[in-house]
């Protein structure tokens, strides 16, 4: 597979979207030195499902935040287990060594405009070792690869200092507050210039 900046190994193919376009497949597969992100499986229902069902994990997550009822969960996992978003979409962050779950990531458009969102959200027995920062790294790697964005962006709670901090680490610019599905969020951009200009350091997939 070839390699990408921060570790990242890119496994996709050439191929045509569902648009006709040619665009990397959606098959692709991200490893960094302790995880792998790929694309979310049937089997992936009830891990999905049990990770939106937790409040803690779902505190600053949605607008409005918060866990919605089990069949509406149910039906929004299950949409995007089917959803086709060529290139970005949602990944499952797993371990690379015994696949253990730890949560996903996403790279979606905007709401309004061209941008593309990273956005992570993680099990609670996976906080605090770094594999949020790990992660996205692999993600904005991608986006920046296939997706061909000049920027990234990140909405976050004012009160999700945890996430803040996630962003901060990668880089992220704090650009201030904005509307975002009727929720006042944080705004942050990353311009593909700057992750070009960050120093890999020694630990190989995370930012300083
Ligand atoms: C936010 C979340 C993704 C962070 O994941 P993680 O893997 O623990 O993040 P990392 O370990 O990469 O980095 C977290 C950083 O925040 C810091 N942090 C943790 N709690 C903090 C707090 N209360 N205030 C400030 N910083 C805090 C950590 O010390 C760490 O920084 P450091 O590396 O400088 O020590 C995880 O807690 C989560 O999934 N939360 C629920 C879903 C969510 O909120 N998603 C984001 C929506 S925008």
């Amino acid at each position: 597979m070839p390699q990408g900046r921060y570790g990242v190994r890119h496994n996709s193919r050439r191929g045509q979207d569902s648009q006709g376009r040619g665009a990397l497949e959606c098959l692709a597969m991200l490893e960094t030195s302790r995880l792998r992100l790929r694309r979310l499986h049937a089997s992936d229902e009830a891990d999905l499902v049990e990770l939106d069902r937790d409040p803690l994990v779902m505190r600053y997550v949605g607008s409005p935040r918060g866990v919605r009822t089990h069949e509406e969960t149910v039906e929004r996992v299950r949409q995007r287990i089917h959803a086709d978003h060529g290139a970005g979409g949602w990944w499952i962050i797993e371990d690379k060594h015994d696949g253990a779950f730890h949560g996903v990531g996403l790279l979606l458009g905007m709401p309004e405009g061209d941008d593309v969102e990273v956005g992570y959200r993680l099990a609670r027995r996976s906080w605090g070792r770094g594999i949020a920062t790990e992660a996205a790294a692999a993600l904005i790697d991608h986006a920046f690869a296939a997706l061909r964005v000049p920027r990234m962006v990140a909405v976050v709670y004012p009160d999700n200092h945890p996430s803040r901090r996630v962003l901060s680490k990668l880089g992220f610019a704090h650009d201030g507050p904005r509307e975002y599905r009727g929720a006042r969020v944080e705004h942050y951009t990353l311009a593909a210039s700057a992750w070009r200009a960050l120093r890999v350091d020694n630990r190989g997939d995370a930012p300083a």
